[in-house]
């Protein structure tokens, strides 16, 4: 049994990509996992492989902007496993590949809605519970391009900023319950949001800028997550931590 045995967590997204390793490395080390996607099919094959790790499972296929449908499920969640002490907000959906003139309102307000109304609200179905209980642990994800900037995607940026933002200002709101808040900043990772841009071409060219020279797995983000999740990061919160292959060191 590893050092998440006994928790429960929820992990946004965790049908396939990033979120799908959060979900199977925790549950590795122990913790019971609330797996929530919109894909159907991909949350039911986490559930299946958590499951085979000896783990409990709740899944959900709410839209993680939909504030009642979260809070639902938060609710029949922790009914069914516990009280949720980890949650990772991970949801996410790629960038513009446009500048500014290729984004239309509704392009706009969907970014915010599931990156930033997504993570606010979900934390919000989850922080009373964590406050009655005296701990939690929130890890959201946010993007190296928050720091860094990129001539495409404004949109996706903007929004991942303001995650940062969140992280910074809850860290301080819910400190006095013992919840630590910090965000992930992930560099390149293959996943099938990636792929979707360009395939491995794409992540040729691009690995090119990575001082490390290559993009991560998705195992290589859980590790953070689980690291910021479990009790050996207990002294740190509102901190923002990039596993990006260097790419985001000033001067190189
Ligand atoms: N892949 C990268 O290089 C990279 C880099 C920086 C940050 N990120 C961020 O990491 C997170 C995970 O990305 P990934 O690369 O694993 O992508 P992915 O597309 O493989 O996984 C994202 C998951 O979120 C789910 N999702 C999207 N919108 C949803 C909604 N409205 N309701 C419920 N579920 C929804 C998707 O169905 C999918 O399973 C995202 O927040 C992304 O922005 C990715």
């Amino acid at each position: 049994m590893g050092d998440l045995a006994g928790k429960v967590a929820l992990i946004t997204g965790s049908g396939r990509g990033m979120g799908r390793a959060h979900a199977l490395v925790m549950a590795g080390r122990g913790a019971d996992i609330v797996i929530h996607d919109i894909l159907k099919d991909e949350a039911a094959k986490t559930a299946e492989d958590v499951r085979a790790l000896g783990r409990k499972v709740f899944v959900s296929n709410a839209d993680v902007s939909d504030v009642a449908a979260m809070k639902e499920t938060v609710a029949e969640a922790e009914a069914a496993l516990g009280g949720i002490e980890i949650l990772v907000n991970n949801a996410g959906i790629t960038s513009e590949r446009t500048g500014i003139e290729g984004v239309d309102e509704a392009f706009f307000q969907r970014m915010y809605d599931v990156h930033v109304k997504g993570t606010f609200f979900t934390t919000q179905a989850v922080v009373p519970g964590m406050k009655e209980r005296g701990r939690g642990k929130i890890v959201n994800v946010s993007s190296m391009w928050a720091s860094t900037g990129h001539p495409t995607g404004a949109t996706y940026i903007a929004a991942k900023g303001a995650i940062l933002g969140l992280t910074k200002a809850w860290a301080l709101e819910f400190a006095p319950w013992k919840i630590t808040v910090n965000a992930i900043t992930p560099g390149g990772v293959i996943t099938e949001m990636v792929m979707a841009k360009g395939g491995m071409d794409y992540v040729r060219e691009a690995s090119k800028k990575v001082p490390l020279g290559r993009y991560a797995d998705i195992e290589e983000m859980a590790y953070t997550a689980a690291f910021l999740a479990s009790p050996e990061s207990d002294f740190i919160t509102g901190q923002v931590i990039g596993p990006n292959g260097g790419q985001s060191i000033v001067g190189i």
